[in-house]
């Protein structure tokens, strides 16, 4: 167990560790919230590893996932984390809803209110959309990816990946590469890895570098090997080609010569730095094959298994006070 390390975010005497309904973004959040959902986690990685995997602290709820976007990792991950809870859960497709027929987004809101879910987790095109149905139904939350604005348990799941791998985030010098722009998994990540402690370098062209970027704590380069050089992780995006209207880059050949991450490039790194990505991959556009196939450096597939124990936990703390959980209800 890694719950052990030392950090600079123990929940301060007296205060509630996770007091919120919803979990719609790592904005708002404290240290400490952070920390604490992470070493809430860290049951469910060791859970998760035996062969039988059933803690039903969950049964009796239901849980629905409304994904409007496309989704393989998060979609999954969720699912199998109710599952896993003892939770009955559904999956609603926006492909094959209502929506399809012209239906509101707060008339589907109400709609999944009206069937009493215990949880809603939603994926929206939107940024805010998550937001809009928070404030319309009578349970938890949780957002899992909105529009260009954030993906909170990606970042969770991210910083897991790290915690379990490197220990304190004080001393690290995070790379985050690519298309910063539109990216809520940027974002998210920027915010959560900041309020951790790390120092956070962040990498792309000049047209997909948010303007004043700076002023989340971030060190901005638009030089890919200057930004690179020693950092301890380095986190790959994919360019979100569906929230880009007309050319951001000159093309992905271009762009993999310039920002992709090749064997030389990740030699700027510090000479052990962990390779992220949080899915799904452009293999030859923002990373070489070889660099993401490469067990000794990349974390990959462990981000995908840690994203499993982050969601496991986010549900069960999210609905203690429905379940009555002393110090919850
Ligand atoms: C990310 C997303 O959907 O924001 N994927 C994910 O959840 N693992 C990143 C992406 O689509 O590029």
């Amino acid at each position: 167990m890694q719950n052990a390390i030392p950090t600079a975010a123990a929940t301060p005497e007296g205060a509630h560790p996770f007091p919120h309904r919803h979990l719609t973004g790592i904005f708002g959040l404290q240290p400490w919230e952070i920390t604490f959902l992470l070493d809430e986690a860290e049951q469910w990685v060791d859970l998760n590893r035996q062969s039988s995997k059933h803690d039903d602290r969950l049964a009796g709820l239901t849980q629905m996932n409304a994904f409007f976007e496309a989704s393989t990792r998060t979609l999954l991950s969720f699912e199998i984390a109710g599952k896993r809870l003892g939770a009955d859960v559904v999956n609603m497709h926006a492909a094959q809803s209502s929506v399809k027929k012209g239906e509101t987004l707060i008339d589907t809101a109400v709609t999944l209110n009206a069937m009493r879910a215990d949880v809603i987790v939603i994926r929206h095109q939107a940024s805010g959309a998550v937001q809009l149905i928070a404030d319309k139904v009578d349970c938890p939350v949780l957002n899992a990816g909105d529009g260009w604005h954030e993906h909170p348990t990606q970042a969770l799941l991210d910083a897991l990946t790290i915690r379990r791998r490197r220990g304190a985030f004080e001393k690290l010098r995070i790379a985050i590469c690519g298309d910063i722009l539109h990216s809520r998994v940027a974002r998210s990540n920027i915010l959560a890895l900041t309020a951790l402690g790390a120092e956070v370098h962040v990498i792309a062209p000049p047209t997909l570098m948010p303007p004043a970027i700076e002023r989340l704590g971030v060190i901005p380069f638009t030089d890919f090997d200057a930004g690179l050089e020693g950092a301890d992780v380095v986190m790959m995006l994919r360019l979100q080609n569906e929230r880009m209207q007309g050319g951001f880059i000159p093309s992905p050949r271009e762009y993999f010569a310039l920002y992709g991450l090749t064997r030389e490039r990740l030699d700027r790194a510090a000479p052990d730095a962990l390779v992220m990505h949080p899915g799904p991959m452009n293999r030859g556009v923002e990373i070489a094959s070889d660099i993401a196939d490469d067990l000794e450096r990349s974390a990959i597939t462990e981000q995908v298994e840690m994203g499993v124990a982050v969601r496991m936990a986010c549900l069960d703390i999210l609905t203690r006070k429905q379940r009555g959980v002393e110090g919850w209800a």
